[in-house]
Parts: C-alpha cells; sequence; structure tokens
C-alpha cells in the first residue's frame, strides 16, 4: 500500500480518446484505450486524493471512489475539465484529444450518391486544452502534467512539446507497431519543466502512473480547504 501522499488533495484526470462527429453515425476518432488515465486515477485514489475522472469513450467500468464525468468530443472534454481543474491541485491530461473536428455537423447521416465523388471533409482546430490550464493555472500553484507519444527524436521533440504547451511535467512514450495503444504496459521518460528526466522502464501502467505522482507530490502547491 502506497502512502497516503495526496490525501486532502483534489486531482483531475482525463483518459480515453475523443470521438469527432461528422454525422449521427460517423465520427473521427482515435486508438487511445484510456488504460493509462485509468491507472493515473486508480493510484491516486489508492494515495488518499480526491479523484475527478474525465472520460473519453474508452468503455471502462467506472473505478470504486472516483468521480467519473463521461464526455464524448474534444470541445465537452475541455468544458469538463476547465470545470473540474477549478478547484484541483493537480491536473494531468492522459486523454488523447483530437487536434481537428469536422468544420461542420450532418443531422443526418450522410449519403452516398450514384456517381458522385465523395466531398472532402474539412476540418478546424480543435481547443488545446492542456496548453490552457498551464497558461492560466485556474487554482494557484496548481501542477499540470501532459502526455505526448512521438514516433521519432522522442526526447527532443518532447522538451520542445513541453515548453510549447507551457505545463511542469511530461510523460513521454515512445509510439509505434506493438507499442502502448491498448496495452496493458507501458515505457515513458517523464520530463519536467525545471531539467529533470525520470526514464520509467517497460512495466505496468500503474507503476507508470506511481511515478508521476510521485514526481507530481513534491511540485504541489499549499493544501487547500477542501
Ligand atoms: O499536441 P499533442 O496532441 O501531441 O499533445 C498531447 C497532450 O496534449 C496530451 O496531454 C493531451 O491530453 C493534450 N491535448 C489537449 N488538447 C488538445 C490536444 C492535446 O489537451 N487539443
Amino acid at each position: 500500500v502506497s502512502a497516503p501522499d495526496l490525501a486532502g488533495r483534489h486531482v483531475v484526470v482525463s483518459a480515453g480518446g475523443t470521438r469527432e462527429p461528422l454525422d449521427p453515425v460517423r465520427y473521427l476518432g482515435n486508438r487511445s484505450s484510456g488504460k493509462q488515465g485509468y491507472a493515473l486515477a486508480r493510484t491516486a485514489a489508492a494515495r488518499g486524493a480526491r479523484v475527478t475522472l474525465i472520460e473519453a469513450n474508452t468503455g471502462i467500468t467506472d473505478p470504486a471512489g472516483v468521480d467519473v464525468v463521461h464526455v464524448g468530443t474534444a470541445v465537452q472534454l475541455r468544458e469538463a475539465v476547465l470545470k473540474a481543474a477549478a478547484d484541483a491541485d493537480a491536473v494531468v491530461m492522459a486523454a488523447a484529444v483530437a487536434d481537428f473536428r469536422p468544420a461542420a455537423y450532418a443531422t443526418g447521416k450522410i449519403k452516398k450518391k450514384d456517381g458522385e465523388e465523395p466531398a472532402p471533409v474539412a476540418l478546424v482546430r480543435n481547443p488545446d486544452i492542456l496548453a490552457e490550464i498551464a497558461g492560466e493555472r485556474p487554482r494557484p500553484g496548481q501542477v499540470v502534467v501532459g502526455f505526448a507519444a512521438e514516433t521519432d527524436d522522442v526526447l527532443a521533440n518532447g522538451r520542445l512539446k513541453l515548453a510549447r504547451k507551457g505545463c511542469d511535467l511530461l510523460v513521454v512514450n515512445e509510439v509505434g507497431e506493438r507499442k502502448t495503444f491498448g496495452a496493458e504496459e507501458n515505457e515513458a521518460v517523464v520530463l519536467a519543466a525545471d531539467g529533470g528526466e525520470t526514464p520509467v522502464p517497460y512495466g505496468p501502467k500503474e507503476a507508470l502512473a506511481d511515478v508521476v505522482w510521485d514526481l507530481v507530490v513534491p511540485r504541489l502547491g499549499p493544501a487547500g480547504l477542501d
């Protein structure tokens, strides 16, 4: 059993992958399973935190002792995260948020027409929730953590992303065939804005989650009143 070093703290974790609808039956999505986010939520609860888990399209059963908010799209995820972050000591964005969404939503199913080429799908940018939270820090002293999946120059790209997003910690993992998506295990390096670099060997997603909380705890501001 881990130390209750998150007792008296409220943490927000996002998990899963957003789905951006084209029409009532179709969406643009991604392969995020949500397992890493659930591992973060479970381990935080085990360490004594009050946990709000904002979940997008995982199909995973709600963990006991965790407040779960179910969302579908990036815009809904943003609203739920901003609301929960208002009094949070830490926010961990483990969800895979679609960078773009279809510019238009068809209220009826899009039909194919004989002899016609398909219409191109126009996209617009989704808000960058991590950058927004890291920039605004809804609560003073809040610790903000992001995730990055990279396929090459993992550490160099991770450093650039950490700076661009303005978060305190960035969990970088190399993705590729066989790696990470949907797997039970993960391998990563956690980069810190203060220059720290913590490699986490291939192992259960719970183990990586505990390393993240180990790095969050010493960075937390003074405990609040809740
Ligand atoms: O830019 P990229 O998608 O690689 O960044 C990944 C990190 O940023 C993850 O922590 C993800 O949850 C977050 N993100 C976000 N809003 C977006 C895109 C990504 O919060 N629109």
